[in-house]
């Protein structure tokens, strides 16, 4: 049988060479080594048959043993807590970044656009995409092979020819119209849908926003007011605004509405087509006949209304010149408007 010098120096290599891989591993090197019934306390066991002459140099070699056995099993004390506690966690490396998305450019531009009218009491009223004929054309003075039908080239749902997908936003007013009680003055965001072929000028999906004001003694000179508040709001104080007599169906009188150019201040560019101005919305005093269209006495009451694009509001604020990188979700464009 092998002394106990040899065995001590058999295990003392076995010990040197190992390396946990787990924390199961330096566990089973635990029992192994240390348990109750571990090779250390084996050892010890056997000092009963070594020579008294021996004994003192046998003991200190077996204690040196010892301490190698502890030291190896302490040297791992990482693992050792992750058995007890599961993993080590070290709360003071950075941590990962989570890149942070961020609300679409028009988005954001619509929620302004919404905010700036709910700072003068105009709510949030929205209807559907899928739109009947009588709240998109006929019930906004367009009946059936008026011209005006042409303005817009329509998307009809198969199913039924009189369902449309809505041309326009203006389609919120008149189920407004329809359904609640004057006086009304509502802000209406939505998408809206045109036959068109895609190109950097046009889409065949994009975003509008309607509002209306219909109530006693409301005049020309309230819309002029309040489009001129929300311009200032939206593109600043220095920004001047004109009208021009312009045809809707829905509006008598009719206008559109201009900015001086946000890129040039006037001066000509690009984006104002060297002529200083750019348009950015139709509105109008809304017409009796379509009050009538819902019971609404044109005597007693009178409304404006406005309609603009918000992909338009944000081309003129942050000169976006191609309408198609809305929808690409390319992210170097998306980026690009992260609040600071
Ligand atoms: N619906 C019109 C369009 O899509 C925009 C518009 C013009 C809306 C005048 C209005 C308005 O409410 O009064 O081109």
């Amino acid at each position: 049988m092998a002394s106990l010098h040899e065995l001590i120096k058999i295990y003392e290599q076995e010990i040197n060479n190992f390396q946990p891989s787990d924390a199961a591993d330096l566990e089973n090197y635990r029992i192994r080594f240390l348990g109750t019934k571990g090779i250390v306390k084996q050892l010890s066991g056997e000092m009963k048959n070594v020579a008294p002459d021996e004994r003192k140099e046998a003991g200190q070699m077996l204690n040196s043993f010892k301490s190698l056995a502890e030291e190896k099993y302490n040297s791992y004390a990482n693992l050792k807590q992750e058995q007890n506690n599961g993993p080590v966690i070290d709360i003071s490396l950075p941590g990962t970044p989570i890149p942070a998305g961020t609300r679409h450019p028009l988005r954001m531009v619509e929620d302004e656009i919404v905010s700036i009218f709910e700072k003068i009491g105009f709510s949030v009223a929205t209807g559907p995409e899928i739109e009947d004929d009588w709240h998109n054309f006929t019930s906004l003075n367009m009946p059936a092979h008026h011209p005006a039908r042409d303005m817009q080239d329509t998307f009809y749902v198969a199913q039924n020819p009189d369902w449309v997908l809505r041309t326009h936003t203006s389609s919120v007013q008149a189920r407004i119209l329809e359904t609640q009680s004057l006086p009304v003055r509502v802000i209406c965001p939505g998408r809206v849908y045109r036959n068109e072929t895609i190109s950097a000028r046009a889409h065949c999906f994009f975003h509008q926003c309607e509002g209306l004001y219909v109530d006693k003694n409301v005049s020309f000179a309230d819309l002029k007011q309040t489009l001129y508040y929300f311009v200032t709001e939206m593109f600043g104080e220095n920004t001047k605004v004109r009208f021009r007599p312009s045809y809707f169906p829905f509006t008598e009188p009719s206008a559109e509405m201009d900015i001086s150019c946000t890129v040039c201040g006037g001066k000509g560019c690009n984006l104002c087509k060297h002529s200083g101005w750019v348009e950015i919305l139709g509105c109008g005093m809304v017409h009796p006949d379509m009050l009538r269209n819902f019971n609404i006495d044109p005597e007693v009451y009178t409304g404006f209304a406005f309609g603009m694009g918000v992909e338009r509001i944000t081309q003129v604020k942050y000169q976006v010149n191609d309408l198609r990188l809305y929808s690409q979700n390319d992210v170097r464009f998306l980026r690009q408007f992260r609040p600071a």
